[in-house]
């Protein structure tokens, strides 16, 4: 049976909620833990499909795992023999990658095939493959899988190409039991990339420098068992703020960290939305009319490409034209044409979007074609007048843990239902 979402738009968002843990740093640490020699506990991870996929992914290679969700989950390592992720596994989430990685710091061979993820550009992994050749590691890519393997790992210089989050991770992963040290330059500083050196420095590696884009590795023989509360999504609380603006709530979002969402905050300020920060909790109200404003998205701490896909969705009704502009992947704007149906009025040039504020949208219905898609589509449903179905919502269920719950708490009218 197929599903779909249904949305009867209007209700301003009013009331508290919490956010998750983090998609993007729980599908990192999740495989980190393959290095450890002994068990590990990791907690605040979001019950989502890429958590569970990396739950199989970690017992189809031996590794014994215990998962409460909305609890803990605990993984003793010292059984997982395994170096090899199947096709349809590895194709489950785009994260599958990081096992080659934490397979190669860990016994020195991998084989991961091509990894699946949202269609949103060409995402080659070419800057991995560099960083692991300079770790020492023989790479190949055949038949749509790509193998690693290394006698031994030797840290070095790694300067990336482009930033680049997954490469980042990849590399501090095969890095953390290197002989020697690693210096990765043009280093990704996403707060993802923080909480994984942190959770590696808590099994005793040797990290420095993650934040900045400089990050210095220094490997280490033995990596002790931790126990790890990863932090909360930065990418669902922006969901949430925009959501509570395009609604013209009033929405208090607990459990998040405000200064990873500053250039959002920044934006919605900039738009004529109120926000104010507490230390872990963000108030968003809306008093007046919104102001179209333009986005440029950038590499952490600008605007996260991200957010551009639901914030697309509330400027189409602010006044004024606004202009996005996606210089991260080069094809993340494809939903704009979902929105369109329900009466944006949006023009695409390349990687740009003009988006030329209307009074109102109207439901209709429309198709996710990646998560931050769906998360656009949620917020446009949300705001319109009528009713919007939603078709392919699991794309959404790969990284909001219980959306709809949430939005329900608030007051939202979304329910999801099964069709022929
Ligand atoms: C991670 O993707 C996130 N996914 C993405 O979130 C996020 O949009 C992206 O980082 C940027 O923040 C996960 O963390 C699982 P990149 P990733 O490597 O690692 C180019 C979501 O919605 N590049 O930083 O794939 C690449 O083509 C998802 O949660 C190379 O050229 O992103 C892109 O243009 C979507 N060669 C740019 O760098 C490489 O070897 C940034 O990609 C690697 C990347």
């Amino acid at each position: 049976m197929k599903e779909r979402m249904l949305i009867t738009g209007g209700n301003p968002l009013e009331g508290e909620v919490r956010v998750s843990g983090g998609k993007n740093t729980a599908v990192a640490v999740i495989p980190a833990v393959l290095l450890a020699d002994e068990p590990c506990t990791i907690e605040n991870l979001p019950d989502i499909e890429d958590v569970r996929a990396l739950v199989d992914i970690l017992r189809s290679l031996g590794a014994k795992v215990t998962y409460v969700p909305g609890e803990f989950m605990t993984i003793d390592p010292r059984t997982a023999e395994g170096f090899q992720i199947g096709y349809r596994d590895s194709q489950r989430l785009r994260a599958s990658y990081y096992l080659l990685g934490a397979l190669l710091g860990r016994c020195g061979h991998a084989e991961v095939y091509f990894p699946g993820g949202c269609e949103i550009g060409a995402r080659p992994i070419d800057q991995h493959l560099k960083g692991f050749n300079a770790l020492g590691a023989e790479t190949e890519t055949h038949g749509g899988r790509i193998t690693a393997m290394a006698k031994e790992l030797t840290g070095s210089d790694v300067f990336f190409d482009v930033v680049t989050v997954g490469g980042t991770i990849n590399v501090m992963l095969a890095a953390a039991k290197a002989k020697g040290t690693t210096i990765i330059y043009n280093a990704a500083k996403e707060p993802h990339i923080v909480d994984l050196a942190n959770f590696l420095n808590s099994m005793g590696a040797k990290v420095k420098g993650a934040g900045t884009d400089v990050i210095r590795i220094r490997g280490q023989q033995y990596l002790h068992g931790a126990n790890y509360a990863v932090i909360p999504d930065q990418i669902e609380t922006g969901t949430l703020m925009i959501a509570a603006a395009a609604t013209r709530g009033d929405v208090v979002i607990h459990g998040c960290i405000p200064q990873h969402m500053e250039a959002l905050t920044a934006k919605l300020l900039e738009m004529g939305v109120k926000v104010s920060d507490s230390d872990d909790a963000i108030r968003v109200r809306t008093l007046g009319a919104h102001r179209a404003v333009n986005i440029k998205t950038q590499v952490y701490p600008g605007f996260p490409t991200d957010l551009q896909q639901p914030m697309s969705a509330l400027l189409t009704t602010a006044r004024g034209t606004s202009v996005i502009q996606e210089t991260i992947f080069e094809q993340r704007l494809k939903h704009l044409n979902e929105i369109a149906r329900m009466g944006a009025r949006v023009r695409i040039v390349d990687s740009m979007a003009i988006i030329e504020g209307v009074p109102q949208l109207y439901g209709a219905p429309v198709t996710c074609t990646d998560l931050r898609a769906g998360a656009a589509l949620v917020v446009a449903g949300l705001m319109a007048k009528g009713i919007t179905e939603i078709y392919e919502p699991e794309y959404i269920d790969r990284g909001y843990e219980q959306i709809e719950t949430k939005l329900r708490s608030l007051g939202a009218d979304i329910r999801r239902e099964s069709f022929e």
